[in-house]
């Protein structure tokens, strides 16, 4: 368990005294994948580096596994850190070791003997997937091939938490969702508590069990993510939630959308706010009279109305009907794309 209590993180600059985390209190449970959520600067990365004390907090109490960990001395400190794995959205690798070596690191660094090592580094390469590519060096890799080499090196120690600070932000939308995959297994094979920092409220979606968002080195909400999606409170929440559908494999959900119904017609519809809350899609189907399924949809009411989108199917058959069916919605401001 991570207990943060009143954490305060300030950098007295020159000019200026930065409050980069303000009186941020929560506890992470173990084997949770916690998501912490915001913009740029609104001081995420200054709080996962206090949890692995990269970062010394200025005022509050850091408790992890019941340990204060102010009250370590610096060798008990180094072992703790041994037992925080962390990944970076850079990767961070050591370009001119190979894969094999940038995983032996940080087990050459906790001095365990050569064989230990090669044994556990045979292990961990084998955990993420990189098998046959140990003698690559990190430039004759792909960027999920990277982030894989980051994992491993990171679970060298055997750690009990893995801290993730936009550790899919550089990579494409298919490999995040390897990545991602990877990290799901390792949380429920190993029981790793997982803390994931990310811009990405998909990410949050897709893997974390409860999300804190931060603005301004706030944590503005807390909750499941299951809540915190279905009704956001803070307006930083409702920014995030907005934007999800622009951050998500649209071509790979289309692509599975249609194999999963090949005959008749799939469309996409957006709403994009301008919509007033008139049963839009009900209407249409009230007109013609046409057995639409909806697929998936992702629909976020906003005050500027009802934004996202929705995937509808139309079975085969009438072709004037579906050309009504779409003429009532474009009609209604909605957008639609035949799939
Ligand atoms: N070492 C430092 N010295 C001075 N100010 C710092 C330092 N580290 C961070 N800050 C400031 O603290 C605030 C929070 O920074 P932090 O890096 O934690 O934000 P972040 O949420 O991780 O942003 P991003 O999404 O861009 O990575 C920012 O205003 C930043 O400029
Ligand atoms: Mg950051």
């Amino acid at each position: 368990m991570i207990e943060l209590k009143n954490i305060v993180k300030t950098f007295n600059t020159k000019n200026l005294n930065i409050h980069a985390v303000n009186d941020v209190s929560v506890t992470i449970e173990d084997g949770e994948i916690f998501g912490i959520v915001g913009y740029s600067g609104a001081g995420k990365s200054t709080l996962v580096r206090i949890i692995n004390q990269l970062e010394k907090q200025t005022s509050g109490t850091l408790i992890i596994n019941g340990e204060d960990i102010s009250k370590l001395s610096n060798n008990q400190l180094r072992k703790k850190r041994q037992k925080i794995g962390m990944i970076f959205q850079h990767f961070n690798l050591l370009w001119s070791r190979t894969v094999f070596r940038n995983i032996e690191l940080p087990l050459e660094i906790a001095g365990v003997d050569k064989e230990t090592r090669e044994k556990r580094v045979v292990e961990l390469i084998k955990l993420v997937g990189l098998d046959g590519r140990e003698d690559s060096y990190p430039s004759e890799l792909s960027g999920g091939q990277k982030q894989r080499v980051g994992i491993a090196r990171a679970l060298a120690n055997d750690p009990n938490i893995l801290l993730c600070d936009e550790a899919t932000s550089a990579l494409d939308p298919e490999t995040t969702e390897s990545i991602l995959d990877l990290l799901s297994k390792i949380n429920d094979e190993l029981g790793i508590t997982i803390v994931l920092i990310t811009h990405q409220m998909e990410v949050v979606q897709r893997i974390c069990q409860r999300v804190a968002i931060m603005s301004d080195g706030y944590i503005v909400e807390l909750g499941s993510v299951k809540d915190v999606f279905a009704r956001p409170k803070h307006e930083v929440t409702k920014r995030f939630v907005q934007n999800i559908d622009s951050g998500k494999n649209i071509d790979r959900l289309q692509k599975d959308l249609k194999a999963l119904y090949p005959n008749g017609e799939i469309m996409r519809l957006t709403f994009m706010g301008g919509n007033s809350d008139k049963p839009i899609i009900a209407g249409a189907i009230k007109k013609t009279g046409l057995l639409v399924s909806i697929l998936d949809s992702n629909i976020n009411h906003t005050k500027l109305g009802v934004m996202g989108f929705t995937y509808l199917h139309i079975p085969n058959g009438d072709e004037s009907k579906t050309n009504e069916f779409i003429s009532y919605l474009v009609e209604n401001d909605v957008k639609v794309e035949v799939v």
